[in-house]
């Protein structure tokens, strides 16, 4: 089933292009009905216009509350016709209410191997740690910050000594390949969750596909 998508973004919005590369060359069946930004000069909105694609900006500072905000987000993706919403380095925590509205439909990435380094600077605070790997996750959102069923995973050594920067970039390289796979698993009605397991239908039986530099799992679909 084709989907119809608002796509969150704050900032640069490169998984934004990601989504949009895959919708334009076929392998994502989806539309994008909508690019909002809580952010005026978030350069996704620039991405967004660069390909003829509806955009919004609303700022949270005009609201009075949480919910105020994500009410009028709620009703502006609703009058653009979006019903999936995707999360592309929105950095914004939701309301219950917010996501009641959508579930299970909201899916999140996120620049590290969770339940590993929640929080907005997943990269840095691995980095931080010293882990030898991290990665990034795709995932169904619940009401709790980066907890929801984990989709697909995609494992990512960090170098010794590196800049929390360049593994965050080198990080960001495998949300652009896991995040369309994601989203296009589920237009093809392959995801099911149960509990905190989400089953990926036909992906689940193929082991666990090494791509140079990462290792991603379940193994991305041909094309990916
Ligand atoms: C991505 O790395 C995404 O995982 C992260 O922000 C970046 C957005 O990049 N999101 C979070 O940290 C959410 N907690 P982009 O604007 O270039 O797509």
């Amino acid at each position: 089933m084709s989907l119809s998508l608002a796509v969150l973004v704050s900032g640069g919005g490169s998984n934004l292009q990601a989504i949009i590369d895959a919708i334009e060359d076929g392998r994502l069946d989806a539309s994008i009905k909508l690019v909002l930004s809580n952010k005026v000069d978030a350069y996704g909105l620039t991405r967004a216009a660069n390909h003829g694609l509806p955009t919004a900006v609303l700022q949270h500072g005009d609201y009075d509350s949480r919910e105020a905000f994500d009410a009028a987000m709620i009703s502006t993706i609703r009058d653009h016709g979006a019903d999936v919403i995707i999360l592309a380095g929105f950095m914004r925590i939701l309301t219950p209410g917010f996501i009641r509205e959508f579930a299970p439909n909201i899916l999140n990435t996120h620049p590290a191997l969770l339940p590993s380094f929640a929080g907005a600077h997943g990269a840095r605070d691995a980095v931080d740690y010293g882990v030898r790997i991290s990665g990034c996750t795709i995932h169904f959102v619940n009401e709790i910050m980066d907890n929801g069923p984990v989709i697909i995973q995609a494992a990512v050594p960090a170098l010794p000594g590196e800049d929390p920067g360049d593994l965050a970039k080198r990080i960001l390289r495998y949300e652009h390949r896991i995040f369309p796979q994601a989203i296009q698993w589920l237009a093809e009605g392959r995801l099911s969750i149960d509990g905190r397991h989400v089953h990926v239908q036909d992906a689940e039986a193929i082991p666990a596909a090494s791509t140079p530099g990462a290792l991603v799992c379940p193994a991305l679909d041909e094309g990916f």
